[in-house]
């Protein structure tokens, strides 16, 4: 099967080719824009003006997808209008009715080019940021009507766990694009990271998910973003943050805390998480501080990310504990953390457990991993849908 996936829920505008088959996934055209540049002017990521981007970047980004992929086939000049019936383009432009810009471009681009032979499209519906996740959903509505191509909603946490568990075809290829799909040993216990979730969840079976546990205030990557910001450092600030502590590790490594933080929840007893209280003390603890100096930075980064990264792997080992998980998945743009990966790993080897974790590029946000979630769903009978909404809080 040849799949679209199309991501649009926060600051990243991406579109993906893959070619399935059963277990074997190949990446056959990738495309990303990042809008991370235009969002760091302003220390965050604001929905309305993602949601511009996203609007300007989807054609150009689906045209040298479908170049990549060999899917690019001009019309001949007589053809031009063939496929684009009235009724059709009517149908269009309804459902582009609030974005006319990106209906103009997606007409530039239909009347140019043959209908490329994808057999699905699967595209983010949540959860996100709304305004952002209904661009990708009416643009994904849109082709659909335009190629006759059905449409699979997709759970963009899903696709962070789904993304986890592929395992790259040739290990020492430089730029993997073939995967196979890994079974994943139930029940495990999967920890999404990101910028807007931090989730236990446990995983019975296929596509099976009960939340265990979530925060209850700021999400693990917000605390990493707001740390960044009280620090001075540019959104987004996870890697920023990381690379500070990582290089506080490397040159002081028995340094004892000058700026000790609380380890927010841990003796809590359940599977609950809570990142603003640490922020705050963050907070506190610079006002109090005369000058941040570079090495001050370096100090709090390390001391942060060593409280944050304590918490996460106390609570998931104990998830592991009590469901007896045989492995544990962990998922979203923060599971790109050195520590986390490296601290993980020693947690899986000391109580002999199974370890997946996306490889770095496919950590944060990109449309690889919904045409993949969209893949699996298809495999496990789901139908697709025409009248389906965006939705910010979309639960798994
Ligand atoms: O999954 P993602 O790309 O977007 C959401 O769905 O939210 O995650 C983005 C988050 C941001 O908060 C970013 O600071 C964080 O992931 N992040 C990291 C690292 N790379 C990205 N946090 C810690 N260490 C990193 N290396
Ligand atoms: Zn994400």
């Amino acid at each position: 099967m040849i799949i679209l996936g199309i991501e649009t829920s926060c600051d990243e505008t991406a579109v993906c080719l893959i070619e399935t088959n059963d277990k074997s996934v190949k990446i056959i055209g990738n495309q990303l824009y990042s809008q991370i540049a235009l969002h760091t002017q302003y220390g965050g990521v604001f929905p309305m003006m993602a949601k511009r981007e996203h609007a300007k970047n989807l054609v150009p980004l689906l045209q040298k997808c479908l170049e990549e992929s060999k899917f690019f086939k001009l019309k001949v000049e007589n053809q031009k209008l063939k496929v684009l019936t009235e009724e059709k383009i009517e149908m269009v432009k309804q459902i582009l009715s609030r974005e006319n810009d990106l209906f103009d471009d997606l007409m530039k681009l239909a009347e140019k080019i043959e209908k490329p032979q994808i057999d699905a499209i699967a595209v983010t519906n949540g959860p996100g940021l709304e305004p952002a996740l209904w661009v990708g959903v009416c643009f994904a509505k849109a082709l659909s009507k335009l190629w006759d191509i059905p449409v699979f909603p997709t759970n963009h946490m899903e696709g962070h766990i789904l993304v986890s568990e592929l395992k790259p075809k040739n290990e020492n290829a430089e730029k993997t694009t073939e995967y196979t799909i890994n079974q994943t040993d139930y029940p495990a216990i999967a920890l999404l990271i990101s910028g807007g979730h931090t989730q236990l969840v446990l995983v019975e079976n296929s596509l099976e998910y009960k939340i265990i546990g979530s925060t209850r205030d700021d999400a693990i990557g917000e605390a990493y973003d707001k740390v960044a910001r009280i620090l001075g450092l540019p959104y987004p600030g996870g890697p920023q943050i990381s690379k500070l502590a990582e290089k506080e590790r490397q040159e002081f490594p028995n340094k004892i805390p000058p700026f000790p933080l609380p380890r927010p929840m841990i003796h809590s007893h359940n599977f609950d998480f809570s990142f603003s209280g640490i922020k705050t003390a963050v907070l506190y603890t610079t006002q109090k501080i005369e000058k941040i100096t570079d090495s001050v930075k370096q100090e709090i980064a390390k001391e942060f990310e060593d409280a944050v990264v304590e918490v996460i792997i106390k609570k998931t080992s104990e998830a592991v504990e009590k469901y007896n998980a045989k492995e544990i998945i962990i998922g979203g743009g923060v599971s790109a953390n050195k520590k986390i990966r490296k601290d993980f790993e020693e947690l899986a080897n000391n109580i002999g457990i199974k370890l997946s974790v996306p490889e770095i590029s496919a950590s944060t946000d990109n449309a690889f991993m919904i045409a993949l979630a969209g893949y699996v769903n298809i495999l496990s009978g789901k139908k697709p849908k025409t009248d389906f909404k965006a939705s910010g809080n979309l639960s798994l």
